[in-house]
């Protein structure tokens, strides 16, 4: 660590790790009550534990950007943070609206809205939490009067993120125009500004870890960044299909939604290249691993699955089903899940006295997520073409269609367990080493020399 105040990001890290194990509960649970029969329907109904595991997704996945870029800004723009109490105080702030806002499911306080449930002065507070993040990381911006490329990706998609929730803090009383306006928030986050972000800590942690030149590096961001926004803003029409919007949207969603896994190819290859240039010089290969596998999963998991079920002939079956949860675990697994860890994993040598190699555990945790999330994305692919042709080509009933595709969730259920214990790992990896907030001088933020790639003509 070469700036005392980073030491605020272990503790945005820790609170990621610990509501990323409690979200699996609720995943598991979720699941299981596709076996039936459920024991828990009065008290935690399939509704109310989905709710509560998506929303401890986005929470936790927050709290780990957060923690992230107060780790990476002091070290980009060479200062201490402008107010650590500040950092504290929001922290507290989040916490406590996360905490209630899950209470509140349990007893149905919420807008049923999907992703987006949370209660208005839970809204009210998450855009307090922002303004007061943004700000923080601004003034140190300001108060250095250094500021890279990588630093910029990143502060424009967290600042846009912060600018796209504000629509769903409006209510609409008609349901296509209240649906129309939820991709603003959902799909311009996760197919736009969100991968900004992921972005920027991609870049960062590739110059860090493979010596690649900064110069390059950023040129190509931006080739990425502009790549996602020409696609995928008019790309949200893609979830325009069916909900009583004019039939032009069909075209358009299709055709520009189709475009945006070139990003995703751009934004893996970009990774792979800075890769194969250092041949893992740096010490710290376990963050490597996860830096690169998070451009590698995006590109299966949003790229191609994202692909697989984006053209309106195809939709038209597959919209709502399991099919696009088999997508929204890949996606959202590689592009932002496995992001966070890499910067956890970068950081956590210079935070606590975690060997920079990383441990035993640290790898069995990184293999058994990867193929447990893999795992879990093939029994939703199965149990969602079963559920197609069941359903929608057959005719059957919903709860038909569902007794016929159980057997898929036994597999679902067995992979999740494989991808829990690698989560389990993750987190025993995280606590069992003591923080030490000692600042090093020299060297990287993570206090060692990063070999510097060998220039190629
Ligand atoms: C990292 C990027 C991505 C993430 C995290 C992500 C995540 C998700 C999630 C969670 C949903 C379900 C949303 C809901 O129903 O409320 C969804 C839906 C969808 N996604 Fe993605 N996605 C990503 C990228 C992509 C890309 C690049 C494509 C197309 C090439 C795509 C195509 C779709 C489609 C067509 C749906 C609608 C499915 C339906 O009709 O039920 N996604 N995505
Ligand atoms: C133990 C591991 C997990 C299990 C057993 C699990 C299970 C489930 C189940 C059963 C659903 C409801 C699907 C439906 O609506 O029918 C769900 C939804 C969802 N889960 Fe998970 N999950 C797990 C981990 C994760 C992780 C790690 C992520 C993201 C990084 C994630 C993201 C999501 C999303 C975005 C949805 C909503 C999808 C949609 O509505 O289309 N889950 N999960
Ligand atoms: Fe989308």
């Amino acid at each position: 660590m070469r700036y005392q105040s980073q030491s605020v990001a272990y503790w945005y890290f820790a609170v990621a790790v610990a509501l990323f194990g409690l979200q699996l509960v609720f995943g598991l649970l979720s699941a299981a009550k596709y076996l039936g029969p459920d024991p828990l329907l009065y008290i935690l109904p399939f509704d109310v534990t989905k709710v509560i595991h998506t929303n401890l997704l986005i929470v936790w996945v927050l709290t780990g950007f957060m923690g992230a870029t107060y780790w990476m800004v002091p070290d980009e723009s060479r200062t201490e943070l402008y107010s650590t109490k500040l950092a504290y105080i929001q922290l507290v702030l989040w916490v406590i609206m996360g905490v209630t806002a899950v209470i509140g499911y349990v007893f149905r306080y919420g807008t049923g809205n999907k992703l987006l449930e949370q209660p208005l002065p839970h809204k009210i507070v998450i855009v307090i939490v922002m303004l007061m993040f943004l700000y923080n990381v601004g003034m140190t911006i300001r108060k250095s009067g250094r500021f890279t490329t990588t630093e910029g990706v990143l502060l424009l998609g967290l600042g846009l993120a912060a600018v796209l929730y504000l629509p769903a803090l409006i209510e609409f009383r008609n349901y296509t125009v209240s649906i129309f306006y939820r991709w603003w928030t959902i799909h311009l986050w996760v197919e736009g500004v969100w991968e900004m972000i992921q972005g920027g800590f991609l870049a960062y942690l590739l110059i860090r870890l493979s010596g690649a030149d900064r110069e390059a590096m950023e040129k190509w961001l931006y080739v990425i960044v502009g790549l996602v926004f020409l696609a995928g803003i008019v790309g949200t029409a893609h979830h325009y299909y069916w909900v009583g919007v004019p039939h032009f949207w069909l075209p358009i969603g299709g055709f520009f939604s189709a475009l945006e896994p070139l990003a995703l190819i751009g934004m893996a290859i970009y990774a792979y290249s800075a890769l194969r240039r250092s041949g893992l010089a740096h010490p710290n290969k376990l963050a490597m691993h996860w830096t690169v596998g998070s451009a590698v999963f995006t590109l299966y998991g949003a790229g191609l699955l994202g692909l697989a079920h984006t053209w309106p002939d195809v939709n038209k079956w597959t919209h709502g089903t399991l099919i696009t949860a088999m997508h929204g675990h890949a996606a959202f697994y590689g592009a932002y899940a496995m992001i966070v860890l890499a910067m956890i994993s970068y950081a956590m040598p210079a935070m606590t006295h975690r060997p920079v190699e990383g441990t035993v555990i640290g790898w069995w945790s990184f293999w058994l997520q990867l193929v447990g999330m893999f795992g879990m994305t093939l029994s939703f692919a199965t149990a969602g073409i079963g559920q197609v042709y069941l359903e929608r080509i057959m005719g059957l009933g919903y709860l038909d269609a569902q007794l016929k595709i159980q057997v898929h969730f036994l597999m679902l259920i067995a992979t999740a367990s494989l991808f829990a214990i690698g989560v389990i790992l993750f987190i025993v990896d995280f606590f069992r080493w003591a923080p030490r907030f000692e600042i090093t001088t020299g060297g990287d933020a993570d206090g060692l020399v990063t070999p510097r790639a060998p220039v190629t003509a």
